[in-house]
């Protein structure tokens, strides 16, 4: 996908944040003029543009927007801070409060806030093969700030690495991670999930390779989490021993333990 970048049509308010993301993402940067971004897109022979606001960057493509926005981890920590509502990735993972935890499939981060949010004194990584999403979440998350300073805590703490999982399992010494987490795109959409619509378009529609699997069990000092459609053969496929919440729920989460193995 080729991507280019441009100022908003105000200017920039903020040139070293403007450098580190040129620098960072590799898009290069278009003059804006007076064009619209539909013209500059045409005129670059470029897939997508991204303006960088002060509240974060915002990718332009097929006339849609793509933005870091957290309100599904919102809802379900306000949730759980409000009813004690159980989360189900966090029961899943069973997080304690020191878990270095590495998410394979960051996307928007929802899970990666949740998981970060449960590890005050851990460590989260979110690793992402698309560059839109990548860069788009990693600067958004940088620029995030609301009135909840748990919220903002959880997302500070998140390290977003630009890559493909495989690669970057294989980079990784034996037992650098309590868990290992995996929500690949479903082989079978649900059609229904506004969260993950926006992302559609740019993510990565790979299956989830048996061999990335092995490298997480290497990885993973307790247990590796897979999120799967329940309906499907996936995780049996993965060689998941446990699994999660199927029965009477479209989710489930497959489970391999490091004392199993
Ligand atoms: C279903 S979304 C994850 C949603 C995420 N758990 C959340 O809470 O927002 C799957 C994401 O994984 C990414 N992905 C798929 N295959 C990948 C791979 N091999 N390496 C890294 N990221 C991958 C996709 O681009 C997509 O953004």
């Amino acid at each position: 996908m080729h991507i280019i970048a441009t100022t908003a049509q105000s200017g920039i308010k903020d040139f070293s944040y403007f450098n580190e993301f040129l620098q960072d993402s590799g898009f290069p940067l278009v003059a804006r003029g007076k064009q619209s971004l539909d013209d500059l897109i045409r005129t670059h022979h470029a897939d997508a543009v991204v303006v960088c606001y002060c509240q974060g960057p915002v990718l332009y493509h097929d006339k849609e927007k793509f933005f870091f926005h957290p309100s599904m981890a919102k809802n379900r920590l306000a949730a759980y801070r409000k009813n004690g509502t159980a989360d189900p990735f966090a029961s899943a993972c069973r997080l304690k409060a020191d878990d270095e935890v590495l998410d394979c499939t960051l996307g928007l981060g929802a899970d990666a806030i949740v998981a970060a949010y449960f590890t005050p004194a851990g460590r989260v990584v979110g690793v992402e093969s698309s560059p839109a999403i990548a860069q788009v979440v990693k600067w958004g998350m940088k620029h995030y700030d609301s009135s909840m300073s748990w919220l903002n805590e959880a997302i500070e703490r998140i390290e977003v690495v630009n890559s493909e999982h495989y690669e970057y399992l294989q980079g990784l010494d034996s037992g650098s991670f309590d868990i290992v987490y995996f929500d690949p795109m479903f082989r079978r959409p649900l059609l229904k999930s506004q969260a993950i619509s926006p992302l559609r378009a740019l993510a990565d529609h790979r299956p989830l390779d048996k061999a990335a699997v092995k490298e997480a069990c290497r990885v993973a000092r307790k247990r590796v989490v897979i999120k799967e459609l329940a309906a499907g053969t996936e995780l049996q496929r993965l060689g998941c021993e446990a699994v999660i919440g199927g029965k009477h729920r479209k989710i489930a989460f497959g489970v391999i333990e490091h004392r199993l193995r």
